[in-house]
């Protein structure tokens, strides 16, 4: 990769996401979906820190996994007013440090788009839940519209470069489904804006629960 699409990735997109994902509507989605954590969280793909002011009283100690030292840096000014301790336990997803069962609850906004494996990552996840534990997502992700999803796919190549990674059209229920959590939990809606918007603006919310096994 070329030094100056680094200095994009590592410098600019971070501060980027910081901006387009602390909008309004997608704070108000945010706080739905966090609001029902307790307990050890995991957050994967921590990023700026824009969950940290919304973390309910019931989350007792906060577990970030983020690669992005910008990222970690530009949320220092949420975590020293965080209401739960938050440390930085790790840089990837998709190999978590973690013994099994270590958490109450897992976190993820906006990364699974990210994330190279988004499968392997959320089996990590799924590993490393308690029983009775939940994972919290709010993420974006392939439409059901024929029409938006082939452009997702269409853009996809440019998003990626632009982004630090992001895919458009991640399947998000397929990936969940995948790593034995269920969907049904989950919610779906266009974020508001115009037409145009539409690739980047198809959001899953909710809360997914490991699946029984038969
Ligand atoms: C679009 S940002 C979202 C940040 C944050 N979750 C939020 O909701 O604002 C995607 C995040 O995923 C992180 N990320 C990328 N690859 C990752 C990986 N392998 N493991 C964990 N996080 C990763 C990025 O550094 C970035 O912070």
């Amino acid at each position: 990769m070329p030094p100056c699409t680094h200095l994009w990735s590592d410098r600019v997109v971070p501060r980027l996401a910081d901006r387009a994902l602390s909008t309004g509507p997608v704070m108000r989605l945010r706080a739905r979906v966090v609001a029902e954590l307790r307990g050890r969280v995991l957050e994967v793909g921590f990023g700026s820190g824009l969950n940290v002011a919304l973390y309910p009283a019931a989350v007792t100690e906060v577990d970030a996994v983020e690669p992005s030292d910008v990222g970690w840096e530009l949320s220092a000014g949420r975590r020293v007013r965080a209401t739960a301790p938050v440390r930085r336990v790790g840089l990837d997803g998709q190999r978590l440090e973690a013994d099994d069962a270590t958490y109450d609850a897992v976190l993820s906004t906006f990364t699974l788009c990210t994330i190279p494996d988004a499968a392997l990552a959320l089996a990590e996840v799924r590993r490393v839940l308690r029983p009775g534990g939940a994972v919290h997502l709010l993420e974006h992700g392939l439409a059901p519209s024929p029409a938006v999803a082939r452009w997702q796919r269409r853009l996809d190549p440019v998003q990626r470069r632009v982004a630090a990674g992001c895919h458009l059209s991640r399947d998000v229920p397929a990936l969940v489904a995948g790593a034995g959590l269920s969907v049904d939990g989950l919610t779906a809606a266009y974020l508001p804006g115009p037409r145009v918007s539409r690739p980047w603006g198809y959001v899953y919310g909710g809360v997914a629960r490991p699946v029984a096994a038969p």
